[in-house]
């Protein structure tokens, strides 16, 4: 197929009615081009895009080889059902949908999954407890249920009516029925459309191909350049310490860690290891932190690395506030002055301090605070940049400039980060950061875990603090399943032990993601090299379509006129890697039910069958969350330690096989600090589990490959379904 292949559709615009009602003339006809711009990527421009997008913040840039490799497709909508139309300064879309179609996306929501329905205001904010488009990564991207994406690439507040509005000229209008007598009167009349506003006079929008949601998903990631790939420490234990600590006691907690027998890769600094915070100085406290390099050392000679919280709000008394007072906005924020990070001048003072004064001196990574906010804690719509863009544009992006320059200041060292922060947007995919917030409702954190995957971000369910030991537990097994396995105990100061009659369990836990460390960091690299979400919603995986179920209203009619059906969905379980699926207990719960999409599944730890295609009724016990494993799945673990492989060492492996099924997996290895698997230093080896000539299930990995890194040890293989399979 040619991967340039130009199509053309006509963007009808509809006639234009000035605001005082006076007819003006109808804008002429529009043709608009769909450019194939790379394989199953289409891109349109209506009207004139603005010159900053979310794509140009984020330096965005597509994985080419990985696209190439995708299967072809052609335009997945019907190309004369989009529309665009210009009026009042702004752009107009329409996007078709049809009757049973599904659609999810539009940003990291945490009370539901299904977006028809919806309306919504895509808005960089603090999460304020609705699903309304306000929230820390509202990525302008939705998926269909019918395989296919769409991409608004622009830095500004959209307005989306996902299939909540009907127009005079739908295709396949409702048809209005009577209240008074017609017992199938709605109060949601079908609308065949998604619907955006745009508040500029033209954008850029993309279309992604399929053929299922996972390849459009897929395609939308590749095309931002590849999920993020984290260094193999990354994805070891991390705990956040009490915000006053010092060196001291910051020492003393990793020993006390060493000699519990947890593990622990990286430590988290909160605001007291600044001089002074919000605003801040950027640099040490000197009463807490006399000798920051010698702390840096000694925390790496005990195999601990450290993060740094930072917001970026830049305090009077920095050493660097006068160099950059010049190139920073109209507003403050925390008293501290706003870097405008499209300038250089701006980026340059600022990246350097962080660079001589803690990166230079083997610091890895940022927390990168408050870059979201509710209004009252950012700069508000009013505010100017001395790049003059926008307030508005630059809320859209503050999150995704502060991921760029950071990861660009690490990927300058040849030297890999993971961090977190709390504000991101399209675009942002390759970052390696993880958004984190304040709220802290379990449930809905498993929910933002299932939407993150139509996101184009990472999100973790971090652990403070916990009412009961139960909650700790529960907290902390969900933890062990996610892409960032943290206590944040920046204010309570708890520990994973902190509950004694669990200790044992959460110890067991975080020893358990340890041991899954080769299966994470295979699962990363397919984020990075396909563009599959490690942690994704049920909604992508095949076989699984459960749609919303409508559940009628128990009020009356009293309380609530427009009574209408209820939508219960899945948001409580989720895919983890190629072969895993999780379905974590909440507190309070002893038993709870699983939906298993089709084909047999086994129980992750004893490799017994559980069932195919069906709703379950699980009751793990507190010791376990509950996690099951696809037909055939391979599962490669190491055994348990405290910090992630060095560069270079050689690990044991012991690889699992489950069901009846044979099975295959791509091992993936490289040296595991570097970005030299960007110049082609890395390798997936091929694990394969058959039954040989007398009927015993027999495991193999291919050879390595040579000259590239290689860190497996003895292998051994493990049959867990043998003589269990039905
Ligand atoms: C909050 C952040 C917390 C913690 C705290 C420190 O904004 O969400 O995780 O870092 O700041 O002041």
């Amino acid at each position: 197929m040619n991967r340039f292949l130009i199509s053309t559709i006509i963007l009808l615009c509809a006639g234009w009615l000035g605001l005082s009602g006076q007819n003006k003339p109808p804008l002429p006809v529009e043709q608009a081009v769909w450019t194939e711009v790379q394989p199953g990527v289409w891109r349109a421009r209506v009207g004139q895009p603005e010159a900053y997008d979310l794509l140009k913040a984020a330096g965005a840039a597509p994985k080419e080889d990985a696209l190439e490799k995708m299967p072809s497709t052609s335009f997945p909508l019907p190309m004369d059902g989009i529309k665009a139309t210009r009026t009042d300064g702004k752009t107009y879309l329409r996007f078709p949908l049809e009757e049973k179609e599904q659609i999810y996306g539009f940003g990291l929501n945490f009370k539901t999954v299904h977006r028809r329905g919806s309306i919504l205001r895509l808005h960089v904010d603090h999460y304020g407890e609705e699903d309304n488009g306000r929230t820390h990564a509202p990525t302008p991207f939705y998926v269909s249920s019918n395989g296919y994406g769409v991409f608004i690439n622009a830095a500004r507040y959209l307005d989306v009516y996902a299939g909540t509005a009907v127009r005079k000229d739908s295709k396949h209008p409702p048809v209005a029925t009577d209240r008074n007598t017609d017992p199938a009167w709605s109060a949601q009349p079908y609308s065949d459309a998604v619907e955006i506003r745009v508040p500029a006079e033209g954008v850029e929008i993309y279309v992604f191909g399929g053929p299922t949601p996972l390849d459009a998903v897929r395609r939308f990631n590749l095309f931002n350049g590849g999920g993020c790939l984290p260094p193999r420490w990354g994805l070891g234990f991390t705990q956040r310490v009490h915000r006053l600590y010092t060196a001291e006691e910051v020492k003393e907690e990793a020993d006390e860690f060493a000699s519990r027998g947890f593990p622990l890769d990286y430590i988290g600094l909160e605001p007291g290891w600044q001089s002074k915070s919000y605003p801040g100085t950027f640099e040490w406290d000197k009463t807490r932190f006399p000798d920051p390099e010698d702390f840096v050392m000694d925390m790496m000679e005990r195999g601990v690395r450290l993060n740094l919280w930072i917001n970026p709000y830049v305090a009077a008394d920095a050493s660097f506030a006068r160099d950059i007072e010049p190139y920073t906005a109209s507003h403050t924020v925390w008293v501290g002055m706003v870097p405008d990070f499209t300038l250089p001048a701006a980026r340059d003072p600022f990246f350097n301090q962080l660079e001589k004064d803690q990166v230079a001196i083997g610091v890895s990574g940022y927390k990168i605070d408050e870059v979201d906010g509710f209004d009252q804690w950012l700069w508000p719509d009013v505010a100017t940049f001395p790049s003059g863009l926008s307030g508005e544009q630059m809320r859209q992006t503050y999150g995704l400039l502060t991921q760029r320059y950071t990861t660009e200041m690490f990927e300058a060292r040849n030297q890999r980060t993971y961090g977190l922060v709390r504000a991101s947007n399209g675009g942002g995919v390759r970052f390696p950061y993880v958004i984190y917030n304040d709220n802290y409702n379990h449930r809905e954190f498993i929910t933002a875990l299932i939407n993150s995957s139509f996101a184009g971000v990472l999100w973790t369910p971090e652990a403070r603090a916990s009412k009961t030991g139960e909650e700790w537990l529960r907290r902390m097994q969900t933890v062990v399943f996610s892409p960032m396995a943290m206590i944040n105990a920046w204010a309570s100061g708890t520990k994973p032990w902190s509950f004694p009659e669990v200790a044992g369990q959460v110890k067991e836990m975080a020893l358990l993601r340890m041991r899954m460390m080769p299966y994470w960091y295979s699962e990363f690299a397919k984020y990075h090299f396909e563009g599959t979400p490690p942690f994704r919603a049920m909604n992508l995986e095949p076989g699984f379509d459960v749609g919303p179920e409508q559940v009628t209203d128990t009020l009356g009619l009293e309380e609530n006129p427009y009574a209408e059906a209820i939508t219960r969905e899945v948001k409580d379980q989720y895919m983890a890697g190629e072969y895993l699926l999780v379905a974590p207990m909440f507190e309070g719960e002893t038993s709870r039910k699983v939906i298993l999409p089709e084909g047999k599944w086994f129980d992750f730890y004893t490799g017994d069958y559980v069932g195919e295609g069906e709703v379950i009724s699980v009751t793990p016990g507190l010791d376990r969350i509950p996690v099951f494993v696809k037909d055939g799945g391979i599962i490669p673990l190491m055994p348990p330690r405290l910090h992630a492989p060095a560069k270079g060492e050689k690990v044991d492996l012991e690889i699992r096989h489950y069901g009846g099924k044979p099975g295959s997996y791509r091992l993936y290895d490289d040296d595991g600090v570097s970005y030299n698997y960007q110049r082609g230093d890395y390798s997936f080896r091929e694990i394969r589990f058959e039954k040989d000539a007398n009927g015993e299930w027999k495991g193999s990995l291919s050879a390595p490959e040579p000259g590239k890194p290689n860190s497996v040890g003895k292998v051994t293989f493990r049959s867990m379904s043998d003589r269990k399979s039905p």
